[in-house]
């Protein structure tokens, strides 16, 4: 879609710079990148394009857009109208904001761009979190995955009229690849709505592309493209490092694993074994080529397919670290029963307890928002809470985005 923003906006441009006076005929399968011509259509035809959509725009190049072209983009470049201009100026047009708003959120990219440069420098980091809807009217979170662009959009409330969020939208989209000097075919492009159980974890598309990123010492793989999720939540970063940093030694359980990266940073922190569980066999499989990546011993590093209600009820072996990270509702047919963490976690969390050595830990998180911890939990067990220190600076402005918590056996403390 970036590529097609950018694709639009030059054709409008080239149009008007070359062919003042006459008529644009346009068969389009995506009419609402017609606007992004920056053409009215006097006419539009509604017809198929085999089982597809499509709509013919017949749209009028005035007789002065010629003139009009080259003396918008002077004034943009502060140059002259010389005919050598004009063609410059048409060749630049796409890459310059089409609007006041895209102008000012590229120029916040830049500032965040400015504001991460030294922690990303000294950590070496190479994906992280960019934006986060920070101008309510470009509702986006931009993540960079080394040097390929993630961006999802944020459904917008029902005040925002869909027209205009689909303007900004199209705005922002046009400004990326400049501001962030990436070709328009690296940036991936989705829509997150609030998602009911699992169609958050449905495949979108099958192409397979996935690429390699690294985490610390952590060699990860990544899928910008085929599902709503790209293998690694980035807000995470921080409890995989601790992971990581106390892991040396340690028996280690990953419940609800998913790609398994926590499972990748414990076992390059020195876990002499582990235990990934998830139901998703895609993930799980993920996982495996996760630890691949990293050299890591398949038969010291285990994954089991299964529910973690049923796991945890049967399963008697005891782990020195276990991280539990579960999603905040679920309702896979794959599960006996729909999982909502605010109504679950007791249950959870004194079924991770009991497979937890005396003086093990349990790192508990959840993404959900207003998440409150049991008060229950805190007179059985020694209960800490991190969340504040487990925010790098990419996420500083979304700090309720999860809670973590240290749970350990009260005899221990
Ligand atoms: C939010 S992700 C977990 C993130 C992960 N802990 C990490 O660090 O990246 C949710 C994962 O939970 C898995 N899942 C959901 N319900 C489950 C259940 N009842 N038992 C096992 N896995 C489950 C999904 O397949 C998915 O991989």
């Amino acid at each position: 879609m970036p590529e097609l923003v950018g694709l639009y906006a030059t054709l409008g441009e080239k149009a008007k710079a070359l062919f003042p006076g006459w008529t644009l005929a346009m068969f389009t399968g995506n009419p609402d990148l017609g606007h992004r011509l920056g053409l009215r259509a006097h006419k539009q035809y509604a017809l198929k394009n085999g089982p597809l959509d499509a709509k013919l725009l017949l749209m009028e190049i005035g007789a002065d857009t010629a003139y009009k072209t080259s003396a918008q983009s002077a004034d943009n470049h502060a140059a002259s109208t010389s005919n050598d201009t004009l063609a410059q100026a048409a060749e630049d047009a796409p890459q310059q904001a089409s609007s006041d708003n895209a102008q000012m959120f590229a120029n916040r990219l830049k500032k965040n761009q400015k504001r991460l440069k030294k922690w990303l420098k000294q950590s070496g980091e190479s994906c992280y979190r960019l934006y986060d809807a920070d101008m309510p009217e470009f509702a986006l979170a931009i993540d960079i995955y080394a040097d390929r662009v993630h961006v999802q959009e944020y459904m917008p409330p029902r005040s925002v009229n869909p027209a205009q969020a689909q303007k900004r939208l199209f705005d922002a989209l046009e400004v990326l690849p400049h501001t962030l000097e990436v070709d328009a075919s690296r940036i991936y492009v989705k829509q997150r709505e609030r998602q009911a159980g699992k169609s958050q974890y449905q495949k979108r598309d099958a192409s397979g592309e996935r690429f390699e990123v690294q985490e610390g010492p952590a060699r990860l793989w990544v899928n910008l493209r085929d599902y709503l999720d790209t293998g690694l939540f980035l807000d995470h970063r921080p409890v995989r490092r601790l992971l990581g940093e106390m892991a040396q030694g340690k028996r280690f359980l990953n419940l609800f694993c998913y790609t398994a990266s926590a499972t990748v940073h414990a076992a390059l922190g020195g876990a002499s074994d582990s235990v990934s569980v998830d139901m998703s066999n895609t993930y799980l499989s993920w996982a495996q080529d996760n630890f691949a990546l990293n050299g890591l011993d398949p038969s010291r590093h285990r994954v089991i397919r299964d529910d973690c209600f049923k796991w945890l009820e049967t399963a008697s072996t005891q782990f020195d670290l276990i991280f539990m990270d579960p999603p905040t509702f679920s309702n896979s047919k794959k599960m006996r029963d729909t999982l909502d963490i605010q109504r679950d976690h007791p249950q959870l969390v004194r079924l991770a307890m009991a497979r937890l050595m005396p003086e093990g830990t349990l790192v508990f998180s959840n993404n959900q928002r207003r998440f409150e911890l049991d008060s229950t939990l805190c007179e059985e067990f020694t209960v800490e809470d991190i969340s504040a220190k487990t925010f790098d600076p990419d996420f500083q402005r979304r700090q309720n985005l999860h809670h973590v918590f240290l749970l350990r056996h009260k005899e221990a403390a």
